[in-house]
């Protein structure tokens, strides 16, 4: 009781300092832990990170980079700060921007601002755009989106010497579905692009989230596009899609509903949809259920996927990654000498009820970093 009413009056105290001072109060016993991680370039492992509480339960050996996504950001857990800075882990929050006030030089100019005095305020390391907005292709704002990120750089670089400033971007360089960015200008002025490989297929019928041989493409479409390889880092999903199937056809394929004009998925959202994402963690639940076909291996996308009937008896197919495909493409793009891999999301497994499962999509990680050592 006296210790809970203690806690509260340092809570109010701590309130009333911020307001006044605008400053948030050193959260960490060493204050040294509040500021900004000092360190040069290196290889990263960035995580994605966008439910609370789940960092305990990460596997902080090689992680570089935490990229804070909205639930995290308006409180941010000082203990996950305090622990970060002490593993010389960079905390950087997620950045969006409403392209349509890419030429508007108040809206920027105040934008800057804000961000410069968050990461201030609550002792961050830089930022991570996540634009996530169509840009048509010949359209001027692909190039007020390289002015808004230079500027946006150089303030963050110039206010905070050492920071980190990346770029999630399309795993094409050029045009991908309707987000025409160019990547390869914007990668010359970060620290470095976060390639999101994933979502790339399962158009017509079920397939792979992210195929090994995308991964390929994407590192060297980048590359023949003129992106530096330190400058690329590989985001991989730790998630899938799950399909309900109209039928399965020979060789496992599993194809959705057919609408007048083509064959596609419903991917509305609601109940009725043919499609949907699906975490880690609910993609363990199903296999140590036993109710399904158990995981097969795609030998053309070098994926892992199962089927399985749902309660109203309708077939579904659930393609996803898992510790082997991961490691296929983690070891093959640390082989290709990019800057580093990373995950949607490190909070998609179960680690509560599957620790098991959960441990091996980081230890894959290990294995690999471990294995390209020289
Ligand atoms: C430009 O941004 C300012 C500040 O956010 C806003 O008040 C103004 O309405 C914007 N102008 C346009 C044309 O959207
Ligand atoms: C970025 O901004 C700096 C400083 O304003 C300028 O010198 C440089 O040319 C800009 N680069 C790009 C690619 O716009
Ligand atoms: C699933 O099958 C395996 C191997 O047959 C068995 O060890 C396990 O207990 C089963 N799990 C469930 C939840 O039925
Ligand atoms: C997949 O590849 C393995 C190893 O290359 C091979 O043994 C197997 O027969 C292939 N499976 C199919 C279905 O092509």
């Amino acid at each position: 009781m006296a210790y809970q009413s203690t806690t509260f009056l340092i809570a109010c105290f701590l309130n009333w300092l911020i307001q006044i001072h605008g400053i948030d109060q050193c959260p960490c016993h060493t204050p040294s832990l509040c500021k900004p991680v000092q360190i040069g370039p290196r290889s990263e492992v960035v995580a994605f990170s966008v439910y609370r509480g789940l960092w305990k339960y990460y596997d902080w050996t090689h992680l570089t980079t935490i990229a804070l996504f909205e639930e995290q950001l308006p409180n941010i857990d000082p203990n996950l700060l305090c622990y970060a800075h002490s593993h010389h882990v960079r905390l950087v929050p997620k950045a969006s921007f409403p392209v349509q006030q890419l030429t508007n030089k108040t809206h920027i100019d105040q934008w800057i601002k804000d961000k410069v005095k968050m990461i201030k305020t609550k002792f961050l390391d830089g930022i991570n755009f996540d634009i996530e907005q169509s840009i048509p292709i010949i359209s001027p704002e692909a190039n007020d989106l390289i002015k808004f990120v230079n500027q946006t750089t150089t303030a963050i670089h110039s206010a905070f010497p050492g920071s980190l400033v990346t770029f999630d971007a399309s795993y094409w360089p050029q045009c991908t579905i309707g987000h025409c960015y160019k990547n390869v200008a914007i990668s010359k002025i970060v620290d470095f692009v976060i390639t999101m490989n994933y979502d790339e297929e399962g158009s017509l019928i079920a397939s792979a989230n992210s195929p090994f041989r995308n991964t390929v493409y994407s590192i060297h479409a980048y590359k023949k596009a003129g992106a530096q390889m330190s400058k690329i880092v590989t985001a991989q999903p730790w998630y899938g899609y799950n399909y309900r199937c109209l039928g399965i056809l020979i060789d496992d394929i599993c194809h959705g509903l057919i609408t007048r004009r083509n064959v596609k998925w419903n991917i509305q959202g609601n109940d009725d949809s043919s499609k949907s994402s699906i975490e880690y963690g609910e993609i363990e639940k199903y296999l140590n259920s036993n109710k399904t076909s158990g995981s097969k291996w795609s030998n053309s996308s070098q994926s892992p996927y199962f089927n399985y009937k749902d309660a109203k008896g309708a077939i579904h197919q659930v393609w996803y990654d898992n510790p082997k495909s991961l490691s296929i493409k983690y070891s093959y793009a640390i082989k290709s000498g990019i800057r580093g891999i990373g995950m949607w999301s490190t909070d998609f497994p179960n680690y509560v009820q599957y620790p098991k499962e959960s441990a091996a999509m980081w230890k894959c990680i290990d294995t690999v970093l471990k294995n390209s050592k020289p």
